[in-house]
């Protein structure tokens, strides 16, 4: 049924169109400048909520298991919450924190002692909090990267500090992540143009979406090539407590990496505290003093709440204990499902991701062969035929993220869901 358009609804329909004509000319280059938000293109992590919606609605009351979620399925510890709630409670926590908060910093430069080994670190100079990596990753480009030069980063890989480092006019070289050299950074690789105007080299280890982990010698050679070709070091270890064994290595360990480096640690992951936004910086006195000054044009600090009740958190490591154990555990049970079809999944040391090579083909349901020319086309058939979720990555190889943060309340519940998996892959019979 058609309606005849009132004079005020035709007026308003006018200055909407007025007013997004004459908005289309004023955004940044940058973000697309006239063009922004004219893209049609679909991305990545949107097709695979198309896909998702798409398979419930074909397959009413169905279970679709997400491995795709890049987040912890549980919530904080009962007694990291009820710290927050106590410290939310006392008048002094209530102002802007700005950089502050030497309750944290203390607990940080504790917790990088007493869990990853870096001793003789000042939380006066050398650490200051940050409303999560993220955060920290979108404000470092600011203090480090002119228009021209290089930001050196990995691919597949966490993109934000390249997308703020060409927002300031730089440039982004990724080194391709690949298999033969487990998922480690062939420094030598880089084109010397590019080396010439590199400035910094931003690495993430245990890796997303790789679940690779860094060595000693690894991130010695790191060192050694930032210090030659005079770069700074930024090392996201967002996932630096969730390792299956032995200490969580920290790039700051590395002799000689406090002269060139900053690494960046998150209470998101090994806490289970990823709403919360807290982490911290540490590092070489400069670089956290420039990341403060920037961060103070940028925010006003976390709570000092939330600060108190994280520090709490990092004086008991045994939370990023039992969190990785169940990561671990889950990690072998889908290890041995993969495998038992034919998936060349291999357990990593750390992190919640397990990355899988693509197989080439399938068998689907009417026993046809399937041909998968991407991993992208991989994943979207786990989704339609099976009701699995994962994300695919194109960047260096074709490959599948598994996320051992699928939602099982209890283990038998994960055993269950392993199980199922484990049968609605039967007769996938794939090939490579
Ligand atoms: C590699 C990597 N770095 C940083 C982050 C951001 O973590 P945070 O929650 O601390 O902002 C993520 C989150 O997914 C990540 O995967």
């Amino acid at each position: 049924m058609t309606r005849d358009l009132s004079l005020t609804d035709a007026i308003l329909i006018n200055n909407i169109q007025m007013s997004s004509d004459y908005l289309q000319n004023l955004f940044a280059e940058r973000i697309g400048g006239k063009l922004y938000g004219k893209d049609t293109a679909v991305y990545k992590f949107e097709k695979i909520k198309r896909a998702k919606r798409a398979a419930l609605a074909a397959n009413p009351g169905a279970e679709l298991i997400d491995m795709g979620v890049g987040e912890p399925d549980e919530m904080a510890f009962p007694d990291c919450v009820d710290a927050l709630a106590k410290a939310a409670g006392k008048p002094g926590n209530r102002t802007y924190a700005d950089n502050g908060g030497a309750v944290f910093k203390e607990a940080a430069a504790r917790w990088m002692q007493n869990v990853c080994g870096v001793s003789g670190l000042d939380p006066a100079t050398q650490i200051v909090h940050s409303i999560g990596s993220k955060a920290a990753l979108s404000i470092l480009p600011a203090c480090l990267i002119n228009p021209g030069d290089v930001a050196l980063m990995t691919t597949p890989g966490y993109p934000v500090f390249g997308t703020h480092a060409q927002y300031y006019g730089g440039e982004v070289y990724n080194f391709p992540l690949l298999e033969k050299n487990q998922f480690l950074p062939d420094l030598n690789s880089v084109p010397a143009e590019k080396l010439r105007r590199a400035k910094t080299l931003v690495i993430n280890y245990p890796n997303n979406p790789t679940g690779a982990s860094a060595t000693p010698e690894f991130f010695a050679s790191v060192v050694a090539f930032a210090k030659k070709n005079n770069l700074v070091v930024v090392h996201d270890a967002a996932y630096a407590a969730l390792v299956f064994g032995g200490k969580p290595l920290s790039f700051l360990a590395t002799p000689g990496a406090l002269d060139v480096g900053i690494e960046l640690h998150s209470m998101s992951k090994g806490f289970n505290m990823t709403g919360w936004r807290l982490g911290f910086v540490v590092g070489h006195p400069l670089l956290v003093r420039a990341y403060a000054d920037v961060k103070d044009n940028t925010d006003s600090g976390q709570f000092l709440a939330i600060q108190e009740a994280c520090a709490y958190a990092l004086d008991h490591p045994e939370i990023t204990q039992k969190v990785a154990a169940k990561y671990s555990r889950r990690m072998d049970g889908l290890v041995a499902v993969l495998n038992h079809h034919g998936l060349p999944a291999k357990k990593p040391r750390g992190s919640f991701f397990l990355y899988v090579k693509c197989p080439r083909s399938a068998a689907g349901k009417d026993g046809k062969r399937i041909a998968f020319e991407r991993a992208e086309n991989f994943s979207q058939w786990l989704i339609t035929d099976k009701l699995i979720s994962t994300v695919p990555w194109d960047d260096a190889g074709a490959y599948v993220r598994f996320s051992v943060t699928f939602s099982a309340n209890d283990i038998a519940d994960e055993q269950r869901v392993l199980s199922e998996i484990d049968r609605r892959l039967a007769g996938a019979a794939f090939e490579f």
